[in-house]
């Protein structure tokens, strides 16, 4: 019988080969980056109770760390302090004995091709767990602009290959860019959090980093998820400050925000999925609702295909299994 049918989208799908031909998106582990926690103390490999499979580690224990990404092929790092001590002004984030400065030293002399980048942020540091210097119960921006300096340079001067602020003040990228210039640093980049909101999907990591806010809210600085145009305004400030690499956060549920930007600027965009969306899948694989592994290649392959350069998550060893494998 003869058809009628010209276009059969069908056939390029019919084997397994061929639909790796023409597959869209190719991804590769060299584009994935490993977020951590690293705390005060020794001997210590602690599960994070929300996060299943995640740790705070102390510096004595991160070799094992570094031995499973060397394993995966995973070379780059996003790295997180938890401190013993925190105050109103944060200063343990600054402090060149800090354990975020006393981590880099240890994994730039031991492991010197790992690409470390430092989340530059007072909210692990300080006693109210909000992102910046308090007056009253509002967040000061232009106060905190000179903490979030001195966090940056004490991270480059410690050996951070890259900074990554996520406080979400107006003008830190300015800020950040001069210090570093002024005192040599002018090669080291700076990704923004540019497009932060404010979600309920950082829970576990607020667990993980003791951080939570011990009042109030973070809504008078990351973002409204009710907005999208907002994120042009906060990607194009960031850009004319000295940004050199801009990331939407978080991801999964904020992919159209992620396509927005990737398409309305020249510059690489990394997008962060975040913890809740780490211990979400975890549950669902628990609960065996469902498979864990085909879900997390599905979810960072669509996180490629709408537009993400580099793609930070908890998962990202697990990917470049699958990547490895030829799963995904
Ligand atoms: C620090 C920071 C947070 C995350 C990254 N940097 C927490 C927050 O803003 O409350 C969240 C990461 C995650 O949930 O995995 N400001």
């Amino acid at each position: 019988m003869k058809s009628e049918i010209i276009k059969r989208p069908r056939r390029l799908r019919t084997t397994d080969s061929l639909r790796k031909i023409v597959r869209e998106t190719k991804i590769s582990k060299d584009t994935l980056v490993y977020p951590f926690f690293v705390t005060e103390g020794f001997d210590i490999k602690e599960e994070i109770s929300t996060m299943p499979g995640q740790y705070r580690w102390s510096i004595d224990r991160l070799y094992e760390l570094f031995e499973r990404l060397y394993e995966s092929g995973v070379k780059t790092v996003l790295i997180f302090g938890v401190p013993d001590k925190k105050d109103e002004f944060g200063s343990g984030a600054w402090n060149e004995n800090g354990i975020v400065q006393k981590a880099l030293r240890y994994i730039k002399e031991n492991y010197s091709d790992i690409y470390c980048i430092t989340d530059v942020c007072m909210c692990e540091y300080t006693s109210h767990g909000h992102c910046g210097i308090l007056n009253g119960e509002y967040v000061d921006n232009d106060k905190t602009l000179e903490i979030l300096a001195k966090i940056a340079l004490s991270h480059a001067l410690a050996g951070a290959d890259m900074v990554a602020p996520s406080d979400m003040m107006d003008g830190r990228i300015g800020a950040i860019r001069k210090v570093l210039d002024e005192n040599g640093f002018i090669n080291v980049p700076i990704m923004s959090y540019s497009v932060k909101y404010s979600s309920s999907f950082y829970g576990p990591f607020r667990d993980a980093a003791g951080s939570a806010p011990s009042f109030g809210d973070r809504k008078s600085y990351q973002m409204d998820f009710h907005n999208s145009g907002e994120a042009i305004v906060e990607a194009e400030l960031d850009i004319n400050e000295g940004a050199d690499i801009l990331m939407v956060k978080p991801g999964m549920a904020y992919l159209d925000v992620l396509r927005l930007i990737k398409d309305k600027f020249n510059k690489p965009v990394a997008l962060y999925s975040v913890s809740g969306e780490y211990s979400m899948i975890k549950a669902g694989a628990k609960l065996g609702y469902i498979d864990e592994m085909a879900v997390v290649g599905e979810s960072a392959v669509c996180m490629y295909r709408a537009g993400a350069d580099i793609l930070i998550t908890y998962y990202a060893m697990e990917i470049a299994e699958l990547i490895k494998t030829g799963k995904i």
